[in-house]
């Protein structure tokens, strides 16, 4: 009656911004992101029957979580599962756009399954993690994930694996509170106010197809082009809500122009930016020195992370 799993957080490259249903948070559009490896998210259930299940997050009681924790039990288990004991630790800030809810949803799927002993499939505990947090349900595989929307259901799997393309990832970290409006909030948001959003979503499946496309290629560029493209869209969706979402600061558009210098030095690096004010770079091995360097002195930037791309949530031992 007790497990514990990780899972790494992931970075999506052309970025799911919207729910086409609410109650089930099925996404509206695809996405396709990389799974990390030196980030993670630790979760142990433990179905001891306690009166109501209680969380801890990295040693401190964590309310906040909670209702979406006991949901998420709930849709592996069953809701008349005995109630559990659930604690999580992370190597990371959570709730400052570095997809803490990724990583801490598909641990959670991978450990509480194991616990009740449900025996879920790998693309059923991807739907189930997805339907509390939709990015959550791409960290259950590693390498290069894709996230298919579907009208009922998503489908999600491995495009390639952490080793067959080694790109590395380095996060710069520009600000460590939590953000301002949550992601799933400045979504409907975007929905309902902005007038970019319906062709964010027409064009989203040809961002997928070029990006598919050039990962199956190994082209950084095509890559390149493509994700940075996306995450703008969606930035401007987000900036072009009422009242606006503006994540980004002074040192988010800093990063974003060393980003642009190393380009111009000729390095295969490209920027993408979630629901905060941190920016992450991909780029290829040989340049991730000159990356990290470059993006550590940048102003504004507090630290920074490296890691390559890793496996999917699985069960480790407590
Ligand atoms: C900007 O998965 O956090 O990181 O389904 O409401 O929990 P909910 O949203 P969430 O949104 C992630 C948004 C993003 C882009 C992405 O990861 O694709």
């Amino acid at each position: 009656m007790q497990a514990t799993a990780q899972a790494q957080p992931n970075i999506a490259l052309v970025k799911y911004w919207g729910k086409r249903d609410l109650d089930r948070n099925l996404p509206a559009v695809s996405s396709l992101s990389v799974t990390l490896d030196s980030l993670w998210t630790r979760m142990s259930v433990s179905f001891d029957g306690r009166e109501a299940d209680s969380l801890e997050v990295n040693g401190a009681d964590s309310p906040d979580m909670l209702a979406r924790v006991s949901r998420c039990l709930d849709y592996v288990a069953g809701e008349d599962r005995p109630r559990a004991r659930v604690t999580s630790e992370s190597n990371f800030p959570i709730g400052a756009g570095l997809a803490s809810s990724a990583s801490a949803f598909a641990a959670l799927v991978v450990a509480a399954d194991a616990a009740a002993g449900t025996g879920h499939d790998r693309l059923t505990l991807a739907r189930l993690a997805g339907a509390i947090s939709g990015s959550a349900a791409r960290s259950l595989y590693g390498g290069i994930v894709e996230l298919i929307a579907g009208a009922d259901e998503i489908d999600v799997h491995r495009l390639m694996d952490a080793d067959e393309w080694p790109l590395e990832v380095i996060v710069a970290v520009t600000e460590e509170g939590p953000k301002p409006v949550g992601s799933g909030d400045a979504m409907i948001r975007g929905a309902e106010t902005s007038p970019f959003y319906p062709g964010w979503i027409e064009q989203q499946d040809a961002d997928m197809q070029t990006a598919r496309e050039a990962v199956i290629a190994r082209g950084f560029a095509a890559l390149a082009g493509v994700a940075e493209h996306n995450c703008l869209k969606m930035h401007s969706v987000m900036w072009s809500s009422r009242p606006p979402i503006v994540y980004w600061n002074k040192a988010t558009l800093a990063c974003m122009e060393t980003v642009r210098a190393l380009q111009a030095e000729g390095h295969s690096v490209f920027f993408t930016i979630d629901a905060g004010p941190q920016v992450k770079a991909v780029c290829l091995p040989k340049s991730a020195g000159a990356v990290e360097s470059a993006l550590a002195q940048t102003e504004g930037v507090i630290h920074t992370m490296q890691s390559r791309l890793g496996a999917g949530a699985r069960l480790i031992g407590a």
